[in-house]
């Protein structure tokens, strides 16, 4: 059976009847964002109205084999439009999310189906593409895990998704998703932190257990430091992309907003005390998710771990002969900006403040007209980042990962996410191999609303 908009409208008594209408159709999994309530602060608190995938925070993870198709109706069950992006995965460029540029935003009562593979093994999320500032602080994210067809030797997995929510005493996200101050300064930075929708995320683990965590950072704007404690761990993978070598992880990780890693770490506090992944806060580590630490497991010495098996990006091609493009970021408080152009008119600083609108990108807010690359494919493209504010932002390239032409020529490991602090030039690397438009912007999200993206084209 298929309902149309009119049916539904017509039906609604008897629909909210069934448990879900648009589960009628046989073998559609069906990814339904809605109004939903749901106890994010302790129990002696009002619960919080959120807007979730389903019944809980994080959404419903989706866990499927390296090479294998995804596909969700999506049956928009909020009361504005909405879509998702599948972020960090090598996509069809139809089904990357994006209103605007790859898809109209799918009305309430509406379904959209997207169906595509996931080409490389990693860690990846999915989350609200339509304003986005008020849809992923709502709840509109979950974890998108592709296994490796040759997994690494763990005892236990665990997803830990990071949130961060600006909540009242009631248990109300508080404040305003279009605030002139979030927007102009670091976005919108919560007061309850969470792991997998908890304050309090206590999981299990025996001393000398290798686990591995992959954590991803689901915040609107925080970015986390993070660390262990009675666990001793490498880095694997960041933003899914596995390192050739892993990495010891003997200080902090940082995470910046929509960046994953990838841990292997081994339990080293004895049972009957805990083990702890901090999170750095100021002079304090916090706990963000706690391992209550009971029993042993049967191997007490291991070795470092191995790499993860690599996926197949397309590999860079010569530095030298790569197309140069340079992306100044201007803009913010206190970031100098006299005037940009917004909407093909040259605005003021201060007329763009009435119009909300606070960065630009090589002089222009918000998407051009023409794309900031555009490159056939195969063609292998250097971007300078200029960050010419006092903020960090954290960039975003759809549809393909990047690498870090770091000082000295060498490159950094493959990412689909890099955190450029205040007054700082960083510049990337990419093969253009997936045809389409693909957004490249800010994922401290009041800062995409407020003027930071563009777009880049990739010819077939
Ligand atoms: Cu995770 Cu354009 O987004
Ligand atoms: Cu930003």
């Amino acid at each position: 059976m298929h309902l149309t908009r009119r049916d539904l409208i017509k039906g609604a008594a008897a629909v909210t009847a069934f448990p879900s209408f648009a589960r009628a159709a046989t073998g559609t999994i069906v990814l339904e964002p809605r109004q939903t309530k749901f106890q994010l602060l302790p129990e002696a608190y009002p619960a919080s109205d959120l807007w979730l995938f389903g019944d809980s925070t994080p959404g419903p993870e989706i866990r499927v084999a390296q090479g294998a198709r995804v596909e969700r109706r999506l049956v928009n069950s909020l009361p504005q439009a909405t879509s998702v992006h599948w972020h960090g995965i090598r996509i069809d460029n139809a089904m990357d999310g994006v209103p605007g540029l790859t898809q109209e935003a799918v009305a309430p009562g509406e379904t959209f189906d997207y169906s595509f593979v996931a080409p490389d093994a990693g860690t990846y999320w999915y989350h609200s593409h339509n304003q986005s500032t008020e849809q992923v602080a709502r709840g509109l994210y979950g974890a998108l895990i592709v296994e490796e067809n040759d997994a690494p030797e763990v005892d236990s997995e665990h997803v830990l998704v990071l949130g961060d929510w600006l909540l009242e005493q009631n248990g109300q996200l508080s404040g305003d998703f279009a605030s002139r101050h979030e927007r102009s300064h670091s976005g919108r930075t919560g007061n309850y932190l969470t792991t997998n929708g908890t304050a309090g995320e206590i999981l299990e683990a025996r001393r000398h257990e290798r686990m591995r965590l992959r954590l991803i950072n689901g915040a609107t704007a925080r970015v986390f430091e993070l660390g262990l404690f009675g666990l001793e761990g490498w880095v694997v993978a960041l933003d899914g992309m596995p390192l050739e070598r892993p990495e010891p992880l003997t200080s902090q990780v940082v995470l910046a907003p929509a960046q994953r890693v990838d841990l292997i770490v081994d339990v080293t506090a004895q049972g009957g005390d805990e083990a702890y992944l901090v999170r750095i806060d100021g002079e304090q580590a916090v706990a963000q998710a706690t391992f209550k630490v009971a029993g042993e497991a049967s191997v007490t010495r291991r070795a470092a771990p191995a790499a993860l098996p690599p996926n197949h990006e397309p590999a860079l091609g010569s530095l030298a002969e790569a197309t140069r493009v340079r992306l100044l970021m201007e803009g913010g408080a206190m970031g100098g900006l006299q005037a940009a152009i917004f909407n093909g008119e040259r605005r003021t600083f201060r007329q763009l403040v009435q119009d909300n609108q606070f960065w630009a990108f090589n002089g222009e807010v918000g998407l051009t007209d023409e794309p900031l690359v555009n490159a056939r494919i195969g063609e292998t493209v250097r971007l300078e980042i200029t960050n010419d504010t006092v903020f960090p932002h954290a960039m975003h390239l759809h549809g393909q990962h990047f690498r870090e032409v770091e000082a000295g020529g060498d490159l950094g490991p493959m990412r689909d996410t890099i955190l450029v602090s205040g007054r700082e030039t960083r510049e990337i690397a990419f093969v253009a191999s997936n045809p389409g438009d693909w957004l490249f912007h800010c994922h401290m999200l009041s800062h995409q609303d407020a003027g930071m993206k563009t777009w880049m084209r990739v010819r077939a």
